[in-house]
This record gives C-alpha cells, structure tokens and sequence, in this order.
C-alpha cells in the first residue's frame, strides 16, 4: 500500500494583527496557530468581527501581520515587501469576493483576461485561458455580457474564472455565497468542490453554518483566536445511499443474462429436443 504524506502548504506560527496600536487597538488577530496542507478544502468560520477577513488577508499575502510568522510552501512571507507579496499572489492564489468586484464596463471574458495582461500573459494565450476558465464554470454562452447583464450567480462565475483562469495552486474565496440565492449558492460551492477535488487547496471563510459543513475541516474563529478546527466526517447523504440500494435491488431483479456461447448453444440444443 502506498502512504501518500501530506504536505504542509501554510504554517502560521503566533499571528498577531493589532489595528490602531494604543489605547484604541483592536486585536483583530490574537495570537493565531494555524497549520494548513495542500488540497485540503478547509472552510474557516466566526462571528461578524471576528477576524475572518484579517485571517484572509494575512494568508492571501495582501497584508502583513503585526508580529507572528507565515510560512508558505515553507518560504517566510510574514516580512516580504509589498512587490515580492505582489509576485506570491500572482504565483499562488486565486481570490473569490462577496462582492465579485468584477468591472462593470467590461465584458465576462474582458474581467477574465485583464489580470492576465498585467501578468504580461500574451494575447493568443489569455483569451485561451479565460476562454477555458468561463467554459468550465458554464458561463460559454456569456463571453460577451458586462456584469450588469448577468444574475448574481453568474458574476460570481465569471469571478471565479478570473480566479481560476491560470490555475493557481490556492482558492481563497471570503463569503462566496453571501449576496446570491440558495440556488447560485448550489452552484457556486458545487464549482469550489470541483476545483477542490481536481487537486487545489480551498479556503473558504463564512459565517453560515451550512456552508462550513461542505469542507472537509470547519477552523472556528472569535475575538481572533482559533476556539476549534475539527475534521468533517465524510458521510454519505442519505438520498445517496437510498439511490444506491435501490440500484442494487433493480440490479438484482434482472434477470441473469448469459453470453457465455456454450450455454446458449446448449439451450437452444434442449429447446430442440423438447420441440
Ligand atoms: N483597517 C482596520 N482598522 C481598524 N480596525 C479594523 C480594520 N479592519 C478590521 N478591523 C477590526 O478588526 C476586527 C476584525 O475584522 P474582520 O474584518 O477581520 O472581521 P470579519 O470576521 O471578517 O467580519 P465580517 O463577517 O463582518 O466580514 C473587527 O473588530 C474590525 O472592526
Ligand atoms: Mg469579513
């Protein structure tokens, strides 16, 4: 048997992030121990003003902490300067908003392929790959719509596009879910699932208990501190095993087919005799 070892992806050793240091301060992080693996689909939960947003934040390299250190893919990022945190995201993460913060003058594939042309990612090669990003969240048939012109669920595909579209190893994605319906809701997490079980590490921060369940771990956080970090049980949902029990039975109602030519030979010989 073949043990495949976990490899760590993000270590964060006693993070602190203080917001106006002094009398006023706000312990928006307060001493944060968090060890995440690659292609683990983790979904970190708290209160309003817990320090959810602080903790994306710290991991997706667009702020630094205050004290405390954040190693990724072993390498310290906790101190780099803002043009080497710059190259980290690019390398590393794709990001998915509340808001989608796509631009609204520009059309699905335009949103897609303009981080690109900041990558300095050729022409031919960027409409390629938002062309493929906007295909794999079923958004083919909207190349051309602004943002405006397409329901919430949408945008939030083409946000996730622009995330995926060069296929970053991290999906960061802070309340997904938080302005759409139940049913884009649906979408959105089936969409975040696929990327996870096609190999990316997925983060995704929430204060809905519902979406937590989804992910594979559920980390808590309040006041900024971590209170728990538990592992999901993979239970199948009971339609599913319903469904499967019931094929089963229909598989065993059938009749047993033989192809075997021997036999079939010898019952066509026994009909012959009876005949
Ligand atoms: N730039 C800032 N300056 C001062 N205080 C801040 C700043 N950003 C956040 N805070 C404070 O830090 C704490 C954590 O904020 P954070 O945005 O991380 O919370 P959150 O869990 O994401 O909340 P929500 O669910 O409402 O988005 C809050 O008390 C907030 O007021
Ligand atoms: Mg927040």
């Amino acid at each position: 048997m073949v043990i495949k070892m976990e490899n760590t992806l993000i270590e964060i050793s006693d993070m602190h992030k203080i917001y106006n240091p002094g009398e006023n301060e706000v312990r928006a992080l307060d001493g944060v121990d968090l060890t995440i693996c690659e292609r683990e689909f983790v979904a970190i939960i708290g209160h309003s003003g817990s320090g959810k947003s602080t903790l994306m934040n710290m991991l997706g390299c667009l702020d630094v902490p205050t004290t405390g250190t954040y190693m990724l893919h072993g390498i310290d990022v906790s101190d780099m300067n803002d043009d080497e945190l710059s190259d980290v995201r690019n390398r590393e993460i794709g990001f998915i908003f509340q808001g989608f913060n796509l631009i609204q003058n520009l059309t699905a594939v335009e949103n897609v392929t303009l981080p690109l042309i900041y990558r300095g990612v050729g022409k031919k090669e960027r409409e390629q790959l938002a062309l493929n990003a906007l295909e794999k969240v079923g958004l083919a048939h909207r190349l051309d719509h602004k943002p405006a012109q397409m329901s919430g669920g949408q945008q939030q595909r083409v946000a996730i596009a622009r995330a995926i579209a060069q296929a970053p190893p991290i999906i960061l994605a802070d309340e997904p879910t938080g302005n759409l319906d139940s049913n884009s809701t649906k979408e959105i997490m089936q969409i975040l699932r696929e990327l996870h079980s096609e190999g990316r590490t997925v983060i995704l921060i929430t204060h809905d208990n519902e979406i937590a369940e989804q992910a594979d771990r559920v980390i808590k956080i309040r006041d900024g501190k971590i209170v728990s970090d538990t592992k999901q049980l993979t239970v199948p949902k009971l339609e599913t095993v319903c469904q499967e029990i019931e094929n089963q039975e229909q598989e065993n109602r059938k009749p047993a087919i033989t192809t075997d030519e021997e036999t079939i030979q010898e019952n066509i010989m026994e009909d012959t005799d009876n005949a």
